[in-house]
């Protein structure tokens, strides 16, 4: 069931855990919430003190904190509060989750995401971690939010539980293992950079999960994201819409032709857009046998949502 519910997430990435502060990742993670949900959310921050580390994947934490509150906000059509919550907690053999065999006894980093939305009807509260089981409209959701930050608690070696009231509200909770050592080095060491932005972007991604997640990212700092799945796709958008200003795009794409052919294309329309690639941990070894250009930029899968966001900024920038 589990092999299923991560297949089904059709990125398949490995996880590639990093020891990290959950308030540093939640803080970064919170940066770029408040424009996702609105103003008629409430963001709320609350994060207990001293709380371990963790050992996870720190691009995968946040893109569940992305989609779990998405999802939060599409339950509070009318505005409402969005609480982010990390508290440290100690699982012996009393605990439920124990007793059941979910969880393994230990100590505990809950990362809670609530909201005063729409609840879920307890009918289907047992389906919504399955892939592609949506209430949403066709185009609305695919469905992966919540599987995917099943997924993502149970490689991490942690679970995640539901509890939600029909017209109260609902939280999530992640539980992952608190992990005794120091953070390491290299998250520590991320630049502070402006990450907003009016330009025209063409997205051009397979993944209908991956490319739902960078559009709403894109959007919410303020990009006009116009996005598909494919070259031809991704042609016609563009003498739909033109003047784009950066093309991004998948390297490997569905139908024969890749993400270097469509760049080769559309700037032989415009010579000055900008493109910049997003490429899966696979397709990257293809890659290095001297077929990328210099000056090329290349995202490498999977990415944190700042880490898109960044690049995206450098790029336009350059
Ligand atoms: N916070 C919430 N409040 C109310 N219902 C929720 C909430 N989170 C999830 N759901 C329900 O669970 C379903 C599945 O959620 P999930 O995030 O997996 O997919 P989705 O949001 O429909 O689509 P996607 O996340 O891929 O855009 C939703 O369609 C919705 O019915
Ligand atoms: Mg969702």
């Amino acid at each position: 069931d589990l092999t299923h519910r991560l297949l089904a997430f059709s990125r398949q990435t490995p996880l590639a855990p990093k020891v990290v502060d959950i308030h540093d990742t939640l803080e970064s993670a919170c940066a770029l919430l408040q424009r996702l949900i609105g103003e008629d959310v409430d963001l709320c921050l609350v994060i207990g003190q001293n709380i371990s580390n963790c050992e996870v994947d720190p691009a995968e934490l946040e893109n569940v904190i992305i989609n779990l509150s998405n999802n939060a906000r599409d339950a509070m059509p009318k505005g409402g509060r969005l609480t982010i919550e990390a508290n440290e907690v100690m699982c012996d053999t009393q605990n439920k989750m124990v007793r059941a065999g979910e969880l393994a006894e230990g100590e505990y980093v809950v990362v809670s995401v609530s909201d005063s939305g729409t609840g879920i009807e307890p009918d289907v509260l047992h389906r919504v971690t399955d892939p592609f089981f949506t209430t949403k409209d066709v185009g609305k959701g695919t469905g992966l939010g919540l599987s995917m930050a099943y997924g993502f608690a149970k490689q991490s070696n942690g679970h995640l539980s539901i509890y939600s009231e029909l017209g109260e509200g609902t939280t999530v909770n992640i539980f992952l293992p608190a992990h005794a050592d120091e953070v390491d080095e290299e998250i520590l060491r991320r630049p502070e950079v402006d990450l907003e932005g009016s330009e025209k972007i063409l997205l051009v991604e397979d993944d209908p999960a991956l490319r739902v997640l960078a559009c709403n990212m894109l959007e919410v700092l303020g990009y006009q994201v116009e996005s598909t799945e494919d070259v031809e796709k991704g042609i016609a958008l563009y003498h739909q819409h033109g003047d784009f200003d950066l093309l991004l795009t998948d390297m490997i794409l569905p139908g024969g032709r890749n993400g270097r052919d469509l760049a080769n294309d559309l700037q032989a329309i415009n010579p000055r857009l900008k493109v910049m690639y997003m490429s899966g941990y696979t397709e990257n070894a293809l890659l290095h046998h001297g077929r990328l250009d210099e000056g090329v930029v290349l995202l490498q899968k999977p990415f944190r949502a700042t880490d898109l966001s960044t690049m995206v900024r450098q790029v336009l920038d350059s």
